[in-house]
């Protein structure tokens, strides 16, 4: 058989998803938009040779080195291909090799791409086009791996997914495609290690914050905002809701138990240069995932003016610059 390959974008939560229950389900609504320059590659093979499913991963050096059963991020990996295979109904082991097109490790959100083009790769070497093709289905088996925001990566373009106290009803829709709105997502590389706490173990923590019912009562009317931004084409809407998400789930982070803190001295700098910026008429918006470092938010126009910035301040060590891209799909080029 041949084997196939696709790819999938990473994204970026302008509403966060912080926070889950007992059975790795989300307790709020997060919206994000994928990320053109932050995508993984994978290529699966069924292979009858195999008495184990062999999962690879690219690493900076071009070497790919085997994921291990014994980490519980790798681990979850080998776990997820186990579910896909039971729905398959079948034994058959895989091998899968998977690249990124953005430093592994660089403390950019790489569970989000590689578990959606983990999940769609498998179904496809099993035969299970019609799950991958149905992507409110598809987001949902994406959701099980772990990952919640790789549920958000099926779709191109604005996408929310959805809290729910049950599987059935917590899923991925698209609030619009990559061709809605030009804006950017410039990233500033500070830090390229990822050695903080996993997001398995503060999604569990998050409720141990004194603060986070507040914040599900108060980012209610954020998520509308981000929304209605996203239909107006609105990035001062947008913005002033990206920015109050992040600190809020900043907030929760800092004063759960034990308290996490994933900011750096370089993060600090790069929020007050974006607000001095905006007073001089730019409009710029930071995002920090559960890392270091930043996301800037801006309309396409303003993307380059940012990235020149961002390039000059002491603690970048380099961007990357991003436009909204299209989802998990399958593509003929394949890595082995
Ligand atoms: O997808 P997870 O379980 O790694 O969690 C993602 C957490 C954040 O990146 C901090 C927020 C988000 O919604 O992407």
């Amino acid at each position: 058989m041949k084997p196939i390959t696709v790819q999938a974008p990473a994204n970026i939560a302008f509403i966060k998803y912080w926070g889950n229950n007992e059975d790795n389900l989300p307790l709020n609504n997060s919206i994000s938009m994928t990320l053109s320059r932050c995508q993984t590659t994978t290529t699966v093979k069924l292979a009858e040779e195999l008495a184990e499913d062999v999962v690879e991963l690219q690493g900076n050096d071009g070497t790919y080195r085997k994921l291990s059963q014994e980490t519980i991020k790798e681990k979850k990996a080998y776990e997820h291909i186990n579910r896909i295979r039971m729905i398959a109904g079948v034994t058959t082991k895989l091998h899968v090799k998977s690249t990124n097109s953005f430093p592994t490790d660089a403390g950019i959100a790489s569970s989000a791409s590689g578990f959606s083009a983990l999940t769609a790769g498998v179904l496809l070497a099993y035969g299970l086009r019609e799950i991958f093709e149905d992507k409110l289905q598809l987001s949902k088996l994406v959701r099980l791996s772990g990952s919640g925001s790789a549920a958000r990566s099926v779709y191109g373009g604005y996408v929310e997914l959805l809290a729910h106290m049950n599987h059935d009803n917590s899923y991925a829709v698209q609030l619009a495609d990559e061709h809605h709105w030009d804006i950017a997502d410039v990233i500033a590389i500070i830090k390229t290690k990822s050695k903080e706490t996993p997001t398995s173990e503060g999604h569990r923590s998050a409720v141990t914050s004194p603060y986070f019912e507040t914040r599900l009562n108060e980012m209610q009317q954020r998520i509308i905002a981000t929304r209605d931004a996203i239909r107006e084409r609105d990035i001062e809407k947008l913005g002033r809701a990206i920015e109050a998400d992040t600190i809020s789930m900043h907030a929760i982070m800092m004063t759960s138990v034990p308290p996490l803190f994933y900011w750096e001295s370089g993060t600090i700098e790069i929020i007050k240069h974006v607000r001095e910026w905006r007073k001089g008429g730019l409009g710029a918006f930071f995002s920090i995932d559960a890392g270091a470092n930043v996301h800037v938010i801006c309309e396409k126009k303003d993307a380059e003016e940012v990235q020149k910035k961002l390039t000059g301040l002491p603690h970048v060590q380099k961007t990357i610059m991003n436009a909204p891209t299209q989802g998990v799909h399958e593509v003929d080029t394949h890595l082995f």
